[in-house]
C-alpha cells in the first residue's frame, strides 16, 4: 500500500513548504547590509513568539547550546542553582551545571509530576545563596507543563533569575515572558517554530543581563556578551537561509495569530487525550501539556512495537520513551505544523497497530472521541 509520512514527534516537527521554499533562495554574505537588513526584521519580529520586548539572540547550534548559553553565562563554577528535574530534560540541566561545577539543589521529582510552586519557594527558602533556578517549561520527555506564571510571581521583584527550557513550549504553550516575569528563555527552532533542527534562541530581561555582566565561568562561542555588541549581526557566521526561514516561519506565526496558535495546541491536545482515553489508555503525566501527549503502554504491549510500527507500517512518526520510559510510554505529539487531520491520521495509525499488537480495538473508537472535541470546539463539523 502507499506511504505516506506524517511526523507527530515532539521535534523535528512538520515544515511548511513556504518555510522550506524560503530556505532555498540564493545564500548571500552575510556581512552585507542585505543581510543586515533581514536577520535585523527576523529578530525584532522573534520577539513575538516570546512576548517580550527584549533582544532575541540567535546561536547556530541545537537548543541545548541556549541551554548551556543560559548556565555559563549567569552561573560560576562553584556557585549555588536550584534545578528542577522531572525527566529528560530537567536532567540535561543538571548535567550542564554539574559540567561546569555548579553547585546543583535538586528539587527531584518522579519523571511525570510537574514541580509546583510551594516546591520552589521552599528550595528558596532553604537555600538562599542560590541566586538561579532552572527550570523546564513543558518536559517533553513525559508530556508534562510546568504552572510557569505562577513559579514567576516567586522570583519577579528578588534577585532571583528565574530561567525556562521553552525548547519544546514557545509558540505552543502560552508563555508571556515580559508579563509573567521569566528573567531567561530558551528555545530552538526545531518544534513550536515549524523550521528544521539548527538555531537556537535565547532571550534575558534586564536583571538577568546584569548577572551576565558580572559573570567569570569560562565559555566563548556562548558568551552572550559577543552577541550583544555585534547586534543584530551574529558574532559568528550566522545560518544565513535558516534565518530566511525563520522570517517566513514568524510572518506565518504572526498571521494565525499566537493566541490562536496556543489554542490550536490545546485542542488537538484536549483530541489526542480525549482518545487515548477513548481507546481505555492512561495518561503518562499528572499534569499533561499541549505539546505532546504521553501515553502508558497497556499490559503486554511493547511501546517499542507501537512506535515502530506506527512509522514502518503506516508512516506516522512518535516518538517513544526516554531511558527507564522505554518500555513503559510512547509519545504522540501535536506540536508546530499539525492540523486536526494530523491527529485524526495519528489516532487511526495507533488504533491500527494496538490492533495489529492483540490489544481490543473497537475501530473509530479513538477517532470519534478526537472528533467530538474538534467538533464541541467549534473547529469542525
Ligand atoms: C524540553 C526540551 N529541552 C531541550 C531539548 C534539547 O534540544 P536539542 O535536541 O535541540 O538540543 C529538547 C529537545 O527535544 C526538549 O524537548
Amino acid at each position: 500500500m502507499l506511504r505516506k509520512n506524517f511526523i507527530m514527534a515532539p521535534g523535528p516537527t512538520p515544515v511548511p513548504p513556504e518555510v522550506l521554499l524560503a530556505g532555498a533562495k540564493e545564500t548571500i554574505h552575510h556581512r552585507t547590509p542585505q543581510f543586515l537588513k533581514i536577520i535585523e526584521q527576523t529578530l525584532e519580529e522573534a520577539k513575538y513568539l516570546f512576548q517580550t520586548s527584549n533582544r532575541v539572540y540567535v546561536f547556530v547550534s541545537s537548543g541545548t547550546g541556549a541551554m548551556e548559553a543560559a548556565v555559563t553565562n549567569l552561573v560560576n563554577p562553584g556557585e549555588k542553582a536550584i534545578v528542577v528535574v522531572s525527566g529528560k530534560f530537567g536532567e540535561r540541566w543538571k548535567e550542564i551545571c554539574q559540567a561546569y561545577g555548579i553547585n546543583v539543589v535538586e528539587i527531584a521529582l518522579e519523571w511525570g509530576e510537574a514541580v509546583t510552586p510551594e516546591q520552589i519557594e521552599k528550595a528558596l527558602k532553604e537555600h538562599p545563596d542560590a541566586k538561579v533556578i532552572f527550570t523546564t517549561h513543558s518536559e517533553t520527555s513525559t508530556g508534562t507543563v510546568i504552572d510557569l506564571e505562577a513559579i514567576a510571581k516567586l522570583t519577579k521583584d528578588t534577585d532571583k533569575i528565574l530561567v525556562t527550557d521553552a525548547v519544546s513550549s514557545l509558540v505552543a504553550e502560552p508563555l508571556k515572558m515580559d508579563e509573567w516575569g521569566v528573567d531567561v528563555v530558551v528555545s530552538g527552532s526545531q518544534k513550536g517554530v515549524m523550521m528544521p533542527p539548527g538555531l537556537a534562541f535565547i532571550v534575558l530581561n534586564k536583571k538577568a543581563w546584569e548577572v551576565v555582566l558580572k559573570n567569570k565561568c569560562p565559555k566563548y562561542y556562548f558568551d552572550l556578551r559577543y552577541y550583544d555588541e555585534n547586534y543584530p549581526d551574529n558574532p559568528w557566521t550566522p545560518a544565513v537561509n535558516m534565518i530566511y526561514m525563520l522570517n517566513q516561519s514568524i510572518k506565518m506565526i504572526k498571521e494565525e495569530g499566537i493566541e490562536n496558535i496556543w489554542n490550536r495546541h490545546r485542542i488537538l491536545g484536549e483530541a489526542t487525550r480525549s482518545a487515548v482515553k477513548a481507546l481505555g489508555l492512561e495518561l503518562f503525566s499528572k499534569r499533561p501539556g499541549n505539546v505532546v501527549t504521553a501515553v502508558t503502554a497497556p499490559q503486554g504491549i511493547d511501546p517499542k512495537k507501537v512506535t515502530k510500527i506506527m512509522r514502518d507500517k503506516y508512516g506516522v512518526t512518535i516518538a517513544g520513551g526516554q531511558e527507564h520510559l522505554a518500555n513503559k510510554i510512547f509519545r504522540i505529539a501535536h506540536l508546530g505544523y499539525v492540523s486536526i487531520f494530523d491527529t485524526i491520521t495519528a489516532i487511526s495509525a495507533l488504533e491500527f497497530t494496538l490492533h495489529e499488537l492483540g490489544y481490543p480495538v473497537t475501530f473509530g473508537k479513538g477517532v470519534a472521541a478526537a472528533m467530538e472535541v474538534f467538533n464541541r470546539e467549534g473547529v469542525a463539523g
